[in-house]
């Protein structure tokens, strides 16, 4: 098999952040195969996997090799009256993976149209939006393990999902490259969830299916997130923290309004976004790094900012959430 390696090739084409770092040597994996012949091949050197690059921040030129998937195909492989199994290579492109499942009548990820990045990554955070998880239609995916370079199948319940989380974050961080994702998806008559903030008032007086409520979301979303295409992004840069009652109850009683969803186990989610926008950070802007001024959990670059730079911005807020409320941001999108 004949493999292409790039050399010295710029990055900024393939993070949505924009930022130019370089990468020693970079390939295109367009199947399995080709992936497990790149692996065979480079046994010693660094490796990044990346997908969308838009849960990424590059601080640094990457000195080692950066395996792009790139493979393509959806393919409906069992269905019955109720349910489709539908298994997707790891280089689809997410959201036109939903606008397949809605032109084939398939349900289960609208609330999931418009997030940026691969369907190969979707698992490794367990993605989410307006009060659906990637883990309410996974069935199990296939991943190629960097030690053996064998495929081995990992259940819903091997991926241990959690919010923003499973154990390619943890465990299994950095130990297997996920090559297709299999998941059932439902037929009609649909049910849809409606009931996240804002998705409901959007709806209302109109007739739920799976295409309205896609379209909804779409339409808030592009309403308050930035188009990486216009501004580097990736998203919201912060998980929302995750407190005990004790401790809620404590800022409740010195900030009443503050927003709050029940997370389970008598724990409270907090938006981060509130946090921030709380101390004045929404808008701000140092240099070509910046908070979004629609949504403060958004950091952005403007043009030239570096890697180091936002990197800096974030800190700076998770320093100040700290001290100013106690609580301890972490990060989503994954620092490289
Ligand atoms: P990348 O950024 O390329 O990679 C992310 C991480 O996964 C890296 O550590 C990478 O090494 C690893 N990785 C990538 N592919 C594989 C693979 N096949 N096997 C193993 N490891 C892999 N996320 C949400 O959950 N909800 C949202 O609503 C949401 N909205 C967003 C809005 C915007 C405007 C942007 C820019 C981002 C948003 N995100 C959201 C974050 C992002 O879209 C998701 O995290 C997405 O799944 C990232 O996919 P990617 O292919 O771009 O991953
Ligand atoms: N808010 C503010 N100021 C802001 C923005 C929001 O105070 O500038 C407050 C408001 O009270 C609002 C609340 O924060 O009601 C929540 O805001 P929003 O609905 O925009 O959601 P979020 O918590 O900021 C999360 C996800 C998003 C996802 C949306 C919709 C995380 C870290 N982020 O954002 O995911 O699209 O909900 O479900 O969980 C991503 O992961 O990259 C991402 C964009």
């Amino acid at each position: 098999m004949v493999l292409n390696y790039q050399k010295n090739v710029s990055l900024q084409p393939f993070n949505t952040f924009g930022i130019p770092v370089k990468a020693k040597k970079f390939i295109g994996a367009k199947s399995s195969d080709e992936l497990i012949a790149v692996l065979n091949q480079n046994q010693e050197e660094p490796l990044l996997i990346l997908g969308g690059g838009s849960n990424v921040l590059l601080t640094q030129d990457f000195d080692g090799l950066i395996v792009r998937m790139e493979s393509k195909g959806i393919e409906i492989i069992h269905e019955d009256s109720q349910q489709a199994e539908v298994r997707v290579a790891a280089g689809e492109n997410w959201h036109e993976f939903v606008m397949w499942c809605l032109k084939n009548d398939l349900g289960g990820v609208e609330n999931l149209a418009l997030i940026p990045g691969s369907v190969g990554a979707a698992p490794i955070q367990n993605i989410g939006a307006y009060g659906v998880e990637l883990e309410s239609v996974f069935d199990r995916c296939e991943a190629i393990s960097l030690s053996t370079k064998q495929i081995e199948v990992f259940t819903k319940t091997d991926c241990e999902f959690g919010y923003r989380n499973s154990v390619f974050k943890n465990k299994l961080k950095g130990k297997y490259i996920i090559s297709n994702v299999t998941f059932k998806l439902n037929k009609p008559p649909h049910r849809t969830k409606t009931s996240y903030k804002g998705l409901s008032e959007k709806l209302k007086g109109v007739s739920l299916d799976i295409l309205s409520v896609a379209q909804a979301v779409m339409s808030i979303r592009s309403a308050k997130l930035p188009d990486p295409k216009k501004i580097g992004n990736s998203g919201s840069f912060f998980k929302n923290p995750v407190v005990s009652s004790q401790v809620f109850t404590a800022l409740k009683k010195q900030y009443p309004e503050i927003p709050n969803h029940p997370a389970g186990s008598g724990k409270v989610k907090i938006p981060a976004a509130w946090l921030i926008d709380c101390l004045g950070f929404k808008g701000y802007r140092k240099n070509d790094a910046g908070v979004h001024r629609k949504q403060a959990l958004v950091l952005v670059n403007y043009g030239n900012a570096s890697g180091a730079e936002i990197f800096e911005l974030a800190q700076t807020i998770q320093a100040e959430v700290q001290k100013t409320f106690d609580i301890g941001l972490e990060y989503e999108v994954n620092i490289l």
